[in-house]
């Protein structure tokens, strides 16, 4: 087995942007942002919007973001719709080590560096990290 080496073992991941949506608290966010269409704005910094060039094309993304008002000590979880705990791997928690949150969103339009979108359950000023294209030939798993 590899040692996890100190340069393996701390990253500098930079925001891309910010996410503006109508949640103001952690209680007022959807579990999951399948369960809501409210319209989020992506606000992409200056610096990173070249990389912005045909996201229009693309009617769904993958999103990934910083859930910053996470508890980064837990490792386990009691998911709401079970009310059995879990390890935290097991499940989505936002409270585990690395506070990474994913979404599939539905792209609704861009207006220079802005992105609005649906389906996103992040509170307003959340880091975003990442946007990538959505593929169902890459990403879609028939259970
Ligand atoms: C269960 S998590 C799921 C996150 C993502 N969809 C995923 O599966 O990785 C969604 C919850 O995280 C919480 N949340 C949203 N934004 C957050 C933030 N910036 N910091 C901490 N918690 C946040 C809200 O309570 C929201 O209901």
């Amino acid at each position: 087995m590899h040692p996890i080496t100190p340069a393996m073992n701390s990253f500098i991941v930079r925001a891309i942007g910010i996410i503006h949506s109508p949640y103001l608290s952690r209680d007022d966010a959807p579990r999951q942002g399948r369960f809501s269409d409210a319209l989020v704005t992506l606000e992409i910094l200056p610096e990173y919007c070249e990389g912005l060039q045909d996201v229009e094309q693309e009617p769904h993304h993958i999103v990934l973001y910083w859930l910053d008002r996470s508890d980064r000590n837990k490792l386990k979880a009691i998911p709401p719709h079970t009310g059995i705990e879990h390890g935290v791997f097991a499940t989505r928690s936002p409270d585990r080590p690395n506070p990474i949150g994913i979404c599939i969103v539905e792209f609704v339009r861009r207006e220079g560096n802005l992105l609005f979108v649906r389906g996103l359950d992040a509170i307003d000023g959340t880091p975003l990290l990442d946007i990538k294209p959505y593929s169902a030939d890459l990403d879609w798993v028939q259970q």
